[in-house]
């Protein structure tokens, strides 16, 4: 079985190359190095020994992607390439809109004409807006506040559209929660751009020197201890969910919605201690005020995923905490040396 995996050289693509590689499938990777490095195809070549072909191509080239599944015998699609950045999203929309949405159309397009009608796409919890309790599950009304989360939303109703005018298509749509951590051999891991929006990249940066301390976004919010709380997701378990929704799709007609998360809640001073506890590193840091648009809280309901895709994450917050160290003190730039 040959894996077309798009945006195959980031965070979660690269991890999920490794999880398929070591499963037996044959991985063709495809990104445009808009955010990741091809460095990191040596890193996935030398973890699993394993050789795949990859490309440089925009998703946006409907040409060069059309040679791709001619050059190759394709089973499925399992599609990670887009745009993540909220506040990039809501200075320049139509950056976001134009290769998340537009993207994702020219893909689409290029699979029904290949006849390859198997995808496994990269949704995100940022779906179920600011109204939704958690513990979250994927029949709850969706909204976003940002142009990035719009993005995602669409997205999910036009694969939702293709799947009802043409049966033939399989769909799986993963709502990750918030993945962290690396694979254990530290040779791949989470290289943000300029200073990181997320907070283990950001704790790992103070903890390795790069920043001086982490600037906590609000203490006033309706917690435990008042600072924000999220489901932290190891890397490699949601990337062994990809695997699970890949062999689903592979053999059920099916338009099947699945958040990736664990279930279990950590505030941002949870994720301090434990972080400080598994690596005997002090993270200093200021209180500021809340972050525009963040919830107080957000954690999934996992129960769909274990029931239908045997799926659980099995990773706990220690080994999350250890490994995105390991990570980065391996690399403490990144792959930018490289
Ligand atoms: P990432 O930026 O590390 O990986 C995305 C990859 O896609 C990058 O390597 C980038 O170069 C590539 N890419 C972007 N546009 C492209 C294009 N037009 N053509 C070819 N390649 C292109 O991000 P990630 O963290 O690995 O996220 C993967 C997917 O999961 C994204 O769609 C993201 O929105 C989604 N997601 C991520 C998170 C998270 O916290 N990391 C949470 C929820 C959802
Ligand atoms: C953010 C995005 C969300 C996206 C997700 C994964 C926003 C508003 N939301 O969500 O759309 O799907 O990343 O990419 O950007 N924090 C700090 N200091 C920091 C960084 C974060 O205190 O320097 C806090 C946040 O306020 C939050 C928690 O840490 O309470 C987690 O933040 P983050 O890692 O950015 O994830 P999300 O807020 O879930």
């Amino acid at each position: 079985m040959n894996i077309l995996v798009t945006g195959g050289t980031g965070y979660i693509g690269s991890h999920t190359a490794v999880e398929l590689l070591n499963e037996g499938y044959g991985v063709i990777l495809l990104d445009n190095f808009s955010n990741s490095k091809p460095e990191v195809i040596n890193r996935i070549k030398r973890i699993t020994g394993k050789d795949f072909r990859s490309y440089n191509i925009d998703l946006l080239d409907k040409k060069r992607l059309g040679k791709v599944f001619e050059e190759n015998q394709l089973d499925a699609v399992i599609h990670f390439a887009g745009f993540k950045a909220v506040g990039e999203s809501v200075a320049n929309p139509i950056k976001y809109y134009q290769n998340n949405v537009v993207g994702t159309l020219v893909l689409c397009e290029t699979m029904s004409r290949y006849s390859v009608k198997k995808l496994v796409f990269s949704s995100s919890a940022t779906v179920y807006g600011t109204d939704n309790n958690s513990p979250l599950t994927e029949d709850m009304t969706l909204s976003t506040n940002n142009p990035y989360g719009s993005s995602k939303m669409i997205i999910e109703m036009i694969l939702r559209d293709l799947y009802y005018s043409d049966r033939e298509w399989r769909v799986s749509i993963l709502r990750y929660f918030n993945p962290i951590g690396a694979h254990e051999s530290g040779l791949i891991g989470e290289d943000p751009n300029g200073e990181p929006n997320n907070l283990m990249p950001y704790i790992t940066q103070v903890a390795v020197g790069t920043r001086n301390k982490l600037t906590i976004f609000g203490n006033d919010y309706p917690t435990h201890d008042g600072t924000g709380i999220r489901d932290y997701i190891h890397v490699v378990d949601l990337a062994k969910g990809h695997i699970k929704a890949l062999e689903r799709v592979l053999v059920e007609p099916c338009i099947d919605v699945f958040n990736l998360g664990t279930g279990i809640g950590y505030s941002v001073l949870d994720l301090i201690r434990h972080f400080e506890e598994s690596t005997g590193i002090k993270i200093p840091f200021v209180l500021s005020g809340r972050r525009p648009g963040d919830v107080a809280v957000c954690y999934a309901n996992p129960e769909k995923a274990a029931k239908t895709l045997n799926w659980k994450a099995e990773k706990d917050i220690h080994d999350m905490c250890r490994d995105s160290w390991r990570w980065q003190s391996k690399n403490p730039d990144g792959y930018k040396l490289v």
